[in-house]
């Protein structure tokens, strides 16, 4: 098994019962800008194991709903206020599900992320077309004021995504979480304050 996936953050998470340990990136975010809140409708693509949903489905509540979606199937139980989807993003059915059977939403969030081939400028490449379409979804479902937090793996396409993003929000920032691997380039995007449509 890889080094990295035996580290701290791995074996806290097998102790604390959560399916990954991306959940303390999703954890670290949350302590910092409270993105989540109580009652708030969130849409977590690339939900796969199943970390980030199970830390969302505590903070938001009973009262909240939350809509995972992975090419993947995801295995984990989750409360009633949960619904997962075994979907692929790029699909145009898709984000027509997601819009006619939920309503919009608080909050994005996408940990989307290739199956990566070693290959930098490939890996990144692929990173960016997620990250685009995560954006796409995330501003045909959310509703103003909403947020969105998506994984980018750094390259030459960044800056001119990030610029993209910040044009339909009112504040972006750009997050490292201690827990993402020191050894891997990618970053968080965090866009909030979807600005009304004129
Ligand atoms: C790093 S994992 C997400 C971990 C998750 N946040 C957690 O806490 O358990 C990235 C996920 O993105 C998913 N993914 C990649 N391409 C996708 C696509 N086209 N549509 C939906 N999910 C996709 C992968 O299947 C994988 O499960």
């Amino acid at each position: 098994m890889p080094h990295h996936y035996q580290d701290h953050y791995f074996f806290k998470a097998k102790k604390e019962g959560f399916l990954a340990r991306a959940v303390y990136k999703l954890e670290e975010i949350q302590a910092k800008y409270r993105i989540l809140r109580p009652g708030f409708r969130v849409l977590d693509l690339g939900a796969a194991p199943g970390s980030w949903l199970q830390f969302t489905e505590k903070a938001v509540g009973p009262g909240g709903r939350v809509v995972g979606v992975d090419i993947k199937p995801i295995r984990h139980l989750f409360a009633p206020h949960v619904t997962t989807l075994e979907r692929d993003i790029f699909d145009r059915a898709c984000l027509e599900e997601l819009n006619s059977r939920f309503p919009p939403f608080d909050v994005v969030l996408s940990d989307m992320a290739p199956s990566t081939t070693g290959i930098r400028c490939a890996d990144s490449a692929r990173s960016a077309l997620l990250f685009e379409r995560a954006i796409e979804v995330a501003l045909a479902v959310l509703k103003p004021p909403g947020s969105f937090l998506g994984k980018l793996f750094q390259g030459s396409e960044s800056n001119q995504l990030i610029a993209a993003a910040k044009s339909r929000f009112n504040r972006l920032k750009v997050v490292k979480p201690g827990a993402s691997r020191k050894d891997s380039r990618e970053i968080y995007i965090l866009a909030t304050g979807l600005r009304k449509t004129q």
